[in-house]
């Protein structure tokens, strides 16, 4: 079966007032869209409620993080049971953001995707080297550790609930987006990872998404790319393009 196309928004830390939430959602839910596409969109965690209420009822909604614990003395947290309640399908997890600004480890994120799957969540699990690691030939090497954490604490069937975004850290709000040849041979490598690591039909079935400096303009070459199932985007996510990206496709 033909892997879904996936196109994730993440807002990050925007916008910052509700009305110009309003206007982004008042933007998705006039536009046409491939209907084939599965649309999530992961506003800071203060809008993921309202947001839903008043999105698209195609389009779903995530979590940009979420802890490990499912409940207790961890001020700041969300857990993902308080997600799963509140009907919250989708949790990104291991953006290079929480890795490098928060100090997230991938063991740390390997135990939130485990946490976040016994919960019951799907999880947008990114990954991706530094522009000094590609430069030093590394990114393989990179990619597989990143993802041999997650492999090291999930069985087979937990597959199906992840989706890898692959985000080159130097591509991620710089305007530099990866080469065609550059994101096929990284999601191919992946795709190669996963065969050896878990099965051919997890490496299969998995999707695996682009990350970084995706735009209107660059998306339908991508989009081309046959192990390409998708981006998630930031800064365009935020603008009336991103209606082009969800359709880069068709
Ligand atoms: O999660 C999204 C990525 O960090 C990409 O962000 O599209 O602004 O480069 P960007």
């Amino acid at each position: 079966m033909p892997r879904q196309f996936f196109v994730g928004g993440n807002f990050k830390m925007n916008p910052t007032s509700r009305e110009q939430k309003e206007n982004i959602v008042k933007i998705l839910n006039d536009a046409d869209v491939d209907p084939n596409t599965e649309v999530v969109i992961a506003p800071p965690s203060l809008y993921i409620l309202p947001l839903a209420n008043i999105l698209r009822k195609d389009f779903k909604v995530a979590a940009q993080n979420a802890y490990i614990k499912t409940s207790g003395a961890f001020t700041g947290e969300i857990s993902p049971a308080q997600l799963v309640d509140a009907e919250v399908p989708y949790v990104i997890l291991g953006h290079s953001e929480r890795r490098t600004l928060f100090g997230e480890t991938s063991e740390l994120v390997a135990q939130k995707t485990r946490a976040a799957i016994d919960a019951g969540l799907s999880v947008i699990l990114c990954i991706g080297e530094t522009l000094v690691e590609r430069e030093a030939g590394q990114c393989t090497q990179v990619i597989e550790k990143q993802l041999q954490a997650v492999v090291q604490v999930t069985k087979e069937a937990d597959w199906s609930k992840i989706v890898i975004a692959y985000e080159p850290v130097w591509a991620i709000g710089t305007g530099k987006v990866a080469t065609t040849a550059q994101a096929q041979e990284a999601h191919s490598d992946i795709r190669k990872f996963l065969r050896q690591a878990v099965s051919s039909a997890v490496a299969e079935n998995t999707r695996v998404i682009y990350g970084g400096s995706v735009t209107a303009g660059n998306c339908s070459d991508l989009a081309g790319q046959p192990d390409v199932d998708g981006f998630l985007v930031g800064g365009a996510s935020l603008k009336p393009e991103f209606v082009n990206i969800i359709n880069s496709r068709r």
